[in-house]
């Protein structure tokens, strides 16, 4: 699976996050690096700290939770002291992030395209028009149903794997160069599951992503190189091979056990 990789995308320096009611260290020292073309699978136990990372690296760092060390780059520009109001231009433009929950991305009372050609239109600068039709094309390339790609349907006309599809659809309407996506399929079904893994395995070509999951397995089907966290620290990290086969941690080795999936040696 290996594909022809980039520039360096996304760039974590030495950071560290406490929680500010007791000073807990979650992430003590997370260093991690994705590059153009790159998908970067993060693995671990609930609780690992995967989910803090992603929002870090988006600028969604929780309430309650501070960074006390470290920076984060992405295309060679610091970005995790930005103001919010810098924020807002990067998040949804740069990065675009799939969360778990669709529904919680998805305001019920607008159709699935308002949502995008707002955001379409917020980051390009694009007229409603020609914004419209970006929003039906991109969910024409996520396979949304209809002539006009459920342009006008609202979030609960669409099944749970359909809505999933679209908030794919609103992560890459603005051509990120990074992708973050938490958990991106669980609670679908198989075959959507590997759907929406193809979809993102596509973008990611042109773009950097960082999934996060539990999955194993869809870890290994999708990531080029796979980074296993166990209480806020990266234990391993490797080619995808390596590490689903040759792990040479024991936690891996137990995650894999746990997963069915099993080493090879
Ligand atoms: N807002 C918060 N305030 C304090 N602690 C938090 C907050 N969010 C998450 N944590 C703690 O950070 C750790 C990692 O959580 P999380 O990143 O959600 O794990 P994962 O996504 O790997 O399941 C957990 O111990 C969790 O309790
Ligand atoms: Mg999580």
């Amino acid at each position: 699976m290996s594909v022809q990789t980039g520039e360096t995308v996304l760039d974590v320096r030495g950071l560290r996050l406490e929680a500010m009611a007791d000073n807990r260290v979650l992430i003590p020292n997370l260093n991690l690096t994705v590059r153009r073309g790159e998908i970067l699978g993060l693995v671990g136990q609930s609780g690992s700290g995967k989910t803090l990372t992603c929002f870090a690296v988006g600028g969604l760092t929780p309430p309650g939770v501070r960074a006390t060390a470290g920076e984060i780059h992405l295309e060679g520009r610091r970005i995790d002291n930005l103001a919010e109001a810098d924020w807002r231009a990067v998040r949804g433009g740069r990065i675009g992030m799939v969360f778990q929950d669709p529904l919680s991305s998805f305001n019920p009372v607008k159709t699935i395209g308002s949502i995008l050609i707002e955001s379409a239109r917020r980051h390009q600068n694009l007229d409603k028009k020609a914004a419209r039709d970006l929003a039906v094309r991109t969910l024409k390339a996520m396979r949304l149903p209809g002539e006009n790609a459920s342009v006008d349907a609202y979030p609960h006309m669409l099944s749970g794997g359909q809505r999933q599809r679209a908030m794919i659809g609103l992560a890459l309407i603005n051509n990120p160069a990074l992708i973050l996506a938490d958990e991106p399929t669980t609670a679908l079904d198989p075959t959507i599951q590997l759907q929406i893994l193809a979809l993102l395995r596509r973008q990611a070509e042109k773009a950097a992503a960082l999934m996060i999951t539990h999955d194993i397995a869809a870890a290994g089907a999708v990531c080029d190189r796979i980074a296993v966290m166990l209480e806020g620290e990266i234990v391993e990290e490797g080619p995808v091979d390596q590490v689903l086969y040759d792990p040479v941690h024991a936690f891996t080795r137990d995650l894999l056990a746990s997963a069915h999936l099993g080493s090879k040696r």
